[in-house]
Parts: C-alpha cells; structure tokens; sequence
C-alpha cells in the first residue's frame, strides 16, 4: 500500500541520516529513541482508529531528526526544516496532500512546547497528542530510567539525573493526553514513582 511505503521512507531517512551523526548526539537521544516512539505511535494508533496514521508516524519518524543539526538548542526547529526539505525533494513525499504535510511539520515544531492545557487547534487533535504522548512515555519507565542516566546534560550529577526522573514522576508534569498513550503509559509513568520510593528508601538504609 502506498501510504506504508510513504511511512517506512520517512524512518528509513530518519535512521540513515541519525547514524551520520550518531557519535556527536547525546546518547539518550540517538536513533533507538525515535525507533521506539515510532513503535509507541503504531501501538496507541491501535485506540485511535479515525486518527490519520501517515501523519503521526511520519512525524514520529522526523520529530526529532534536527538532532543532528544541533541537540542542545531548539532541536525541533531544525527538526522542521529538515522534514520540510525532504518533503520537497523526495518524490515518495511528494504524493503526501499539502494538508497533511503541514500538519506534519505543525507536530514536529511543537513537539516539546509542553502546554499541557492548550486545548485549541491542531495540539487538541489526536495526532498531535499520540506524537507527544508517545516521546513521552519512551521518558518513563525503565528506559527512561536508563536514558535518565546515560543524558551527557546530567553526567556530572546523579541528584540532576534523579531530579529529573522525580519531576517526570510528578503526577500533574507530563502528562498523557490521548486516550491509547494513557492506556499504554501509565504503567510506566507509575514504575518511576515507585523507582523513587525505592531509592529513598536504599539511599537512607543505614539511618534505620
Ligand atoms: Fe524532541
Ligand atoms: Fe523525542
């Protein structure tokens, strides 16, 4: 079918263009992280059989491709641009109607805005909410556990790692959105909470 071929180029980019510069980005954002919240987006797509399926995976594919160009910034931005010159210029991206394309490049650029409440526009629509939710959930977890502490912005510092797996744990920060990223994600989100009550509890042992 066509719209699979359209989607499996998208990551086939993606993955070509991340192991061009896998050494120079941070660890906890390489290749493997966009392969996962691609496989989230296929897995919560599953409670959303009216959502538009090309556009979240293909914005899976690229949410987060302006790695490349600069992982410290404002990633998404590049992130965008690089989609947008794809689209242009691959004929496999060519087939994709105009409406779809800027949805696409809408949900790459807002990715990481992280207003919880806005609940206008394209952000209140199901596609929008599967991508964040999806990018969301590969934070939570064990994995998120694991990219927590292999993030080179806290290596100096496992109490900057741990608050930042603590905050994520916060019941109101980060949320999940749609209705299949809850489904799938809270069970993750919970282990993170309870990864923090353990290592309270084994950090204070000898006061006991
Ligand atoms: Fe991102
Ligand atoms: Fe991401």
């Amino acid at each position: 079918m066509e719209e699979e071929i359209i989607i499996q180029r998208a990551l086939e980019i993606s993955k070509k263009e991340f192991k061009k510069y896998e050494n120079k980005i941070n660890p906890t954002h390489c290749f493997d992280h966009t392969e996962r919240v691609f496989s989230l987006c296929k897995k919560i797509l599953t409670f959303h059989k009216d959502a538009d399926r090309l556009v979240v995976l293909v914005a899976a594919a690229f949410h987060d491709i302006g790695r490349i160009k600069d992982d410290y910034g404002r990633h998404e931005v590049w992130s965008k641009e690089i989609t947008s010159n794809f689209f242009e210029n691959d004929d496999k991206f060519k087939k994709i109607e105009e409406g779809r394309k800027e949805k696409i490049l809408y949900i790459i650029e807002h990715h990481s805005d992280l207003d919880e409440k806005n609940t206008k526009g394209l952000k209140a629509q199901d596609e929008f909410k599967i991508v964040v939710d999806a990018d969301r959930i590969d934070s939570f977890g064990p994995i998120g556990i694991i990219r927590a502490s292999l993030d080179e912005r806290y290596q100096k510092s496992a109490k900057e790692q741990l608050k930042h797996i603590k905050d994520k744990s916060e019941i109101d920060n980060f949320s999940l959105n749609s209705l299949g990223g809850q489904q799938i994600g809270e069970e993750f989100k919970m282990y993170l909470s309870e990864f923090m009550e353990k290592y309270e509890r084994q950090e204070k042992i000898g006061e006991l």
